[in-house]
């Protein structure tokens, strides 16, 4: 019986990845445009924002940006004089990062891996600071293990809460489902990913020997919550001084805890004991 739960286990795992490795080769293409709207830029200012804030000191730090997709982390991170690892599931999103990172000479300060988050290729304690802004809450052992004791991670989760709002609309069920804790799962990009409280977040972490540092709310739904209009949230051009209040409210209610259950993500922040 084991045997065969095991075998049935592993393939349902293989066909999740081809899955999931083709569903991102078709988007590689296209990726790195959204961030050139001004919610994709919006974002990528945040996101670049709360991570400058727990980087390493040392620029000899070594990095790991895992499902780091088309390298939106590690190109900045590698021009910022750090070793950086990068390694997703999808080659198309690598060779993307790759041409990137060619164009703005700083291919030599990164190493690039085609492998599943679920089964790092590294040895344990091999980095200073992983971050995982992609199925972080079904690889947290092993994005554990990576890092160094007393190094950092940043792991993007899919928030309970916020997603149960959103989905209301479309599925009431479900959206019960998550809030009376009888659906633990949420699909988002097409793939089956784990749905968290921001206590849920602490305790799955805490639990595993990380020190929870910050859990901040990001994405999705915010810039409704702020009545940015859909037309400029999708535009391709925008007034600075707009770009720039907007952007800080998001910084500020990332860190809000009276709004941390709105946003359709977290981004956990914590220090390996
Ligand atoms: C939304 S993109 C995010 C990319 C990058 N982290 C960023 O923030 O720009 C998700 C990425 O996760 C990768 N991915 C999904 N499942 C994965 C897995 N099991 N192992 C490695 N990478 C995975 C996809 O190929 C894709 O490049």
């Amino acid at each position: 019986m084991g045997k065969i739960r095991g075998r049935k286990m592993s393939e349902d795992k293989s066909r999740e990845i081809k899955n999931a490795r083709e569903t991102w080769d078709k988007r590689a293409h296209r990726f790195d445009k959204w961030y050139e709207t001004f919610k994709g830029a919006a974002e990528h200012h945040v996101d670049w924002e709360l991570l400058k804030r727990h980087l390493p000191q040392d620029r000899d730090a070594k990095i790991l940006d895992a499902a780091g997709g088309t390298g939106r982390m590690t190109l900045p991170l590698a021009k910022m004089g750090y070793s950086v690892t990068l390694c997703d599931i999808s080659p198309s999103m690598l060779k993307v990062a790759r041409q990137k990172l060619l164009r703005e000479k700083v291919l030599d300060k990164v190493e690039i891996f085609e492998c599943d988050v679920r089964k790092l290729r590294f040895a344990d304690e091999s980095f200073d600071f992983v971050l995982c802004w992609d199925g972080g809450s079904q690889a947290t052992e092993e994005l554990i293990r990576v890092t160094k004791k007393g190094g950092k991670l940043s792991v993007s989760l899919v928030n309970r809460w916020g997603n149960a709002i959103s989905e209301f609309r479309e599925d009431p069920d479900s959206a019960l489902a998550l809030f009376r804790s009888k659906s633990n799962y949420v699909v988002h990009h097409g793939e089956k990913c784990m749905a968290v409280s921001v206590e849920e977040a602490r305790q799955l972490f805490e639990k595993a020997g990380v020190r929870v540092i910050e859990i901040y709310a990001v994405y999705g739904g915010m810039l409704d919550l702020l009545s940015v209009p859909r037309k400029v949230q999708e535009s391709r051009s925008w007034d600075e001084r707009f770009f720039r209040q907007v952007t800080e409210m998001l910084l500020r209610l990332s860190e809000e805890p009276s709004v941390k259950g709105l946003s359709r993500h977290l981004f956990l922040y914590g220090e390996r004991i």
